[in-house]
């Protein structure tokens, strides 16, 4: 379906060309005054120029014809020469009713050449816990594949798990000294290893600090930490298999949390499944006259003319030949390449790695890992913040645990739904209800919280304004939403039925507007992708959430006599309430039946 203002360019256009103007002057745009009108175009202020004239002339001649055209209620020319355009009712209406027909996409066509695009977010530690530093990046990444998936590109979510680190040794080492008996550490052993893994997960996330507390404080543990990481690199079996243990067990528990953030990935890879293509690509950058040695370390030069600051040559060995995470993340762009031949991959990493990620994006492309047609883009992300503006912590002063977190809003959100509840007549949401709903409302109380900011800024996690229903939150939203499911029930409850009615032109100015605002669907869909801008849908559906709160204020929906006109709105109900929940799906997040 054409956007509105596409199509309404396309009539002022035409009157510009009919009036002798050429037709770039006729685009339209919203209006930046809603005051004085719903549309806007310019194009009289530029034509002056080429044709001489005074601007308001050309305005008058074209609003003359426009006040004809049925499209429009209003065009006015209005000094110096701007043209002030409102759509007529009906002709707004009709838009409406072809959104509804066009079931789920309400407008927005798929893309006519879908694209390949991989997408690194995510970026867990095996065996450390996630903490909220992991939270955004899941938050954005998920969101940003939603809506990729939703204009129809072929989107890939790679998790991207760090499991090549020092990590790794740290709980080998531990592990060693306290069940030294196990066959993973004896060297002789030829045998099967056992299936069953030597720990839980409760004891592997205390495995690693501790172990990870004595190498900070013991020389030699640290010394055999690295040794023990260099052998598990270098291929000893007893500690491959360790490895996968490892990795199974935190794989299953991450899995669980990423379940509880409704946050899933495509690829479950990890750094480690990069390591094999390492020689052969260090190779192709020597041979090639790319890598040279400096200071004992290979490297690649990756500045270039331009630069208006020092961009330090890309490090791909260090001078004992162990790779770096540079390396690691150069060589997953070498099986991404060979695997799926992506057009774009998008990274979705704290941009304190800006920097470096510009380093291995020019080392891919000048030493020819990435093909020139795929592009490489690093969607950096601000920090999340407490209220004293410094990087959110516990209450102690330490790094938050996420499945704290989602559990202290959890309990935050059940606190104030068991309230709200008090307010209303029929107590009768049970206990257990009431919990589920809370685990629904917090999760978009936390994502909403974060995608509605620009995600390269950093914002204030405020857990009392997150979780209130009113504002520009979640739950607000999602309140908007149940208000809605609960109409629809009465409506259909009382054996009235409004199925495949016809949404009349509008009938009050909160009706219009309410339409005005779902009539921007497609064109914000398409920008949210071209952006990869979350918060383009959240600005969205917080203005169409106001738009539909004003027309429910200023209209007695179930109280309406006339059977038609009550039709026409509950038919713009069911619209409301399907955009606002296909919004919030590409958001990550949905809403409960009631709260
Ligand atoms: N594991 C890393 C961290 O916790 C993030 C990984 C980001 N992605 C990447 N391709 N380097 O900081």
């Amino acid at each position: 379906m054409k956007k509105i203002l596409d199509l309404i360019s396309e009539e002022v256009t035409k009157v510009f060309v009919e009036c002798g103007y050429d037709a770039k002057y006729g685009k339209v745009t919203l209006s930046n005054r809603p005051d004085l009108c719903e549309y806007q175009c310019n194009g009289a202020m530029a034509a002056a120029k080429e044709y001489k004239k005074a601007p308001f002339m050309i305005a008058d001649e074209v609003a003359e014809k426009l006040v004809k055209n049925p499209m429009f209620s209003m065009a006015e020319s209005v000094k110096p020469g701007f043209l002030n355009l409102k759509i007529e009712e009906a002709c707004l209406a009709d838009y409406v009713a072809k959104m509804q027909e066009d079931e789920g996409r309400f407008g927005c066509e798929k893309v006519k050449e879908p694209k390949t695009i991989m997408i690194d977010y995510g970026g867990p530690n095996v065996a450390k816990p996630l903490h909220v530093g992991h939270l955004r990046s899941a938050i954005i990444g998920e969101s940003i594949k939603r809506i990729g998936k939703f204009v129809g590109h072929n989107m890939i979510g790679d998790v991207h798990l760090g499991d090549w680190g020092l990590q790794m040794g740290l709980i080998i080492t531990e592990l060693s000294l306290r069940k030294p008996e196990l066959p993973y550490f004896d060297e002789a052993y030829e045998g099967e290893y056992p299936a069953e893994a030597p720990f839980t997960i409760s004891e592997l996330e205390e495995i690693y600090p501790t172990a990870s507390k004595k190498s900070k404080e013991d020389e030699a543990y640290k010394e055999a930490a690295m040794q023990a990481t260099f052998e598990l690199q270098h291929g000893r079996r007893g500690y491959q298999a360790l490895l996968s243990h490892i990795l199974n067990v935190s794989v299953t528990d991450l899995k669980r949390n990423y379940k509880n953030l409704n946050v899933s990935f495509e690829l479950w890879k990890g750094e480690s499944d990069a390591q094999p293509y390492i020689p052969d690509m260090v190779q192709k950058m020597k041979n090639d006259g790319f890598a040279y040695i400096s200071d004992g370390a290979l490297v690649v030069d990756v500045k270039e003319e331009t630069d208006t600051k020092e961009i330090p040559p890309c490090m791909i060995l260090k001078s004992d030949g162990a790779s770096l995470y540079n390396t690691t993340d150069l060589a997953t762009i070498v099986w991404r390449m060979e695997d799926y031949h992506p057009d774009q991959i998008i990274y979705v990493v704290d941009k304190r790695q800006e920097l470096y990620f510009t380093q291995v994006f020019r080392c891919a492309r000048k030493t020819g890992l990435v093909a020139p047609e795929t592009g490489l883009k690093f969607l950096g992300f601000g920090t999340m913040n407490g209220k004293d503006g410094k990087p959110f912590k516990t209450r102690e002063g330490g790094v938050m645990r996420l499945e704290h977190l989602v559990s202290e809003i959890n309990g935050e959100m059940l606190k104030k739904i068991v309230e709200n509840q008090k307010t209303k007549e029929n107590l009768d949401i049970s206990e257990e209800e009431a919990k589920e709903t809370a685990k629904v409302v917090a999760l978009a109380a936390i994502k909403y919280g974060d995608l509605s900011n620009q995600a390269s800024k950093d914002y204030i996690f405020d857990i009392d304004r997150f979780t209130s229903f009113e504002g520009n939150t979640g739950p607000y939203i999602l309140y908007t939403i149940v208000r809605i499911k609960s109409i629809l029930n009465k409506y259909y409850g009382s054996g009235k039925n409004a199925r495949g009615a016809v949404i009349e032109a509008a009938h009050s100015d909160s009706e219009k507007n309410l339409m005005l605002e779902l009539s921007k669907f497609n064109a914000m869909m398409e920008n949210a992708f071209e952006e990869t801008a979350p918060h383009k849908v959240c600005s969205y559906i917080y203005d169409l959430a106001n738009a539909f709160n004003s027309f429910y204020h200023g209209n007695k929906i179930m109280t309406e006599e006339n059977e038609t006109v009550q039709k026409s709105y509950i038919r713009l109900l069911e619209l409301t309430k399907a955009v606002l929940e296909t919004s919030i799906d590409v958001l990550g997040f949905s809403a409960p039946e009631r709260m």
